[in-house]
């Protein structure tokens, strides 16, 4: 590990740690809710204290807005552009030391889409975004709907099972991983780099989570460089291969692209299931009118995306010196924006605390984000949710949770790691599905 790491961690990480910890113990809800100490496992009622506070909140390290109508404005203004860490206002001296020590290309650093601005993010996102429009991934129904019904075969019937990981993860990372040309027996690898790179995504992490994730960036890039290699004498039919021939994006590009796509493709939707399958069983009337009314699902999910969202929190940066609801921004400052929050917003959806599969506006949710780094993702993520969702439920109808399940220590990306349940008895194979 580069001894100059530690300085990257101290700049863009222990310095806000250090605010954020200092503020949590002094009681401010917003340092408690970025993750105070350890983290927190229901972040609504918190939400709601500083949602009542202003419309755009200064905090002590940066500017928050829980409001769907700003919040929205906000994602769709070219004077705000992305968040990269070093927009944090930390010593200069600090920050370019921390520069001294390029990392590996990764999802959550330029030239990553996700962190850069147009031009760039447009040259970028574009040779990937036709993988990804709702006809593409219609064409990946019949995959979804094997792989969900292979993953339930595979649970004992009766028996007890961790869901997520036999399930919820396990959705998902088969799907990206052969949308990108990956072995099947390297699934578990990716689970690894996952868990241990997402907390990069958080703001305020110790040195040892930091390092952690480095270190796996490291054996992540070799990984990378050799499927690179191997899909250049070898190309397969899959988005990977078609990057690597179309010789758009270089090597490094490549890897930074491959990785996003990777983590972005399993790490939020493994929450949308395990999130989804906790609402429907604390709410037994909304489930029976799935049952009752199948065509429902779609809906069913858009709320599960609302009321609990798979990604909290995104943050824009103010490209000028600019004027906001009645506030002066400077050029530089950080408006971190609740997607949580604005999905609970009362004045677009009523009684927001009610998980309602009918609700009419539930698809107006934030937490697909907005503007145009809005989730490529999307029709992907919704079509796995509803297969999962809706073949898990038909499969073990007496599904029942068996103890507590433990959420992710994590701020930005909200679900569960464990999640005991009882099956109950599977009531039949499969069920060709019509939604
Ligand atoms: C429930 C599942 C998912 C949720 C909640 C989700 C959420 C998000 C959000 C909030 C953003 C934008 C962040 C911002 O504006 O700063 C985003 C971007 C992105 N997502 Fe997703 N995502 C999900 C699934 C997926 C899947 C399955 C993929 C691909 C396989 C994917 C690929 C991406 C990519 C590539 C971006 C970057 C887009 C850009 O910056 O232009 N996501 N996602």
């Amino acid at each position: 590990m580069k001894p100059q790491y530690w300085f990257r961690w101290l700049s863009q990480q222990g310095a806000p740690r250090f605010v954020l910890r200092t503020q949590a113990r002094r009681g401010d809800p917003f340092a408690v809710l970025m993750g105070g100490p350890g983290g927190i496992d229901d972040p609504y009622p918190l939400i709601e204290e500083l949602r009542g506070r202003d419309r755009l909140l200064r905090t002590s390290l940066s500017w928050a807005v829980f409001d769907h109508e700003l919040s929205r404005a906000i994602l769709r203004d070219s004077r705000f552009g992305v968040r990269t860490p070093e927009s944090f206002d930390v010593p200069k001296p600090l920050r370019m030391l921390a520069q001294r020590s390029p990392l590996p290309p990764n999802p959550v650093e330029p030239p990553s889409m996700l962190v850069i601005d147009p031009p760039q993010h447009t040259a970028m996102r574009k040779p990937v975004a036709s993988a990804f429009t709702p006809r593409a991934v219609a064409k990946l129904r019949e995959r979804v709907e094997t792989v969900t019904e292979e993953l339930l075969d595979a649970l004992p019937s009766d028996g007890s099972a961790d869901l997520v990981s036999a399930f919820a993860a396990q959705v998902p990372i088969a799907i990206i991983s052969e949308m990108l040309g990956f072995p099947d027996e390297d699934r578990d690898l990716f689970l690894g780099w996952g868990d241990r790179m997402t907390p990069l995504l958080d703001v305020g992490i110790s040195w040892r989570t930091h390092r952690r994730a480095l270190e796996s960036m490291e054996v992540m890039n070799e990984y990378l460089d050799a499927h690179i290699a191997r899909l250049r004498r070898n190309p397969g039919d899959d988005i990977m291969s078609a990057l690597v021939s179309a010789g758009e994006l270089d090597d490094y590009a490549l890897k930074a692209t491959a990785s996003l796509l990777m983590g972005a493709g399993f790490e939020t939707t493994v929450n949308l299931i395990g999130n989804g399958v906790v609402q429907l069983l604390a709410n037994p009337d909304q489930l029976d009118r799935l049952r009752a009314e199948p065509e429902l699902w779609p809906n069913a999910v858009e709320e599960v995306l609302r009321i609990d969202s798979p990604v909290q929190t995104t943050a824009r940066t103010a490209l000028e010196d600019l004027e906001l609801d009645g506030e002066r921004l400077r050029r530089g400052h950080t408006v971190v924006l609740s997607l949580a929050g604005a999905n609970r917003d009362p004045k677009v959806f009523a009684d927001p605390d009610r998980f309602d599969v009918t609700r009419a506006n539930a698809k107006e949710h934030l937490s697909f984000s907005n503007g145009i780094h809005v989730c490529l993702g999307a029709s992907l993520a919704r079509m796995e949710g509803v297969y999962a969702l809706r073949a898990l439920f038909e499969r073990f109808p007496d599904l029942a949770l068996e103890g507590t399940p433990r959420r992710r220590r994590l701020f930005t990306l909200h679900g569960y790691e464990h999640m005991p349940v009882r099956l109950g008895r599977a009531a039949h194979a499969k069920q060709p599905s019509s939604v």
